[in-house]
């Protein structure tokens, strides 16, 4: 598997500051699972995970508002992708919790994949609108 870094520019704004750094600080993160991910316990790695988790469902409800003010069309679609994931990974947590038994690999890889889907699919069509909007289209 490669480990490439997501790495965060420009080209990625949504034209709003702190959603900007948000989602720096969230490639950051999922940067950093993977150059840990080697030497930890499975107890530390998960303990990472949630703390991402917990930071992605603050950057969701900040998303929610910006889409609302925005008056993106496709809000409902977003938030059930939001929605989704949350589903997703509780399910990981509770069996996380349950049995004690967690494939670090496997979190990791739909972590990162769900985020580079989403940051660079979804949040990038909301960014699509508001060039359109701004643009007087
Ligand atoms: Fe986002
Ligand atoms: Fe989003």
């Amino acid at each position: 598997m490669t480990d490439e870094k997501i790495i965060w520019d420009e080209n990625y704004s949504v034209f709003s500051r702190k959603i900007d750094e948000q989602h720096q600080k969230l490639f950051n993160l999922i940067n950093s699972l993977a150059d840990q991910k080697e030497d930890m316990c499975a107890k530390d790695y998960a303990r990472l995970l949630s703390k991402l988790t917990d930071y992605l469902i603050v950057h969701f409800e900040t998303e929610i508002d910006y889409l609302k003010e925005i008056g993106y069309p496709k809000l409902a679609q977003h938030l059930a992708e939001h929605r989704r994931f949350i589903y997703v990974i509780s399910n990981y947590n509770f069996c996380y919790k349950n049995s004690s038994v967690i494939d670090v690999q496997n979190v990791y890889l739909f972590l990162k994949r769900w985020l580079i889907n989403h940051e660079l699919g979804a949040d990038m069509d909301y960014k699509q609108f508001l060039l359109k909007k701004m643009n007087g289209m």
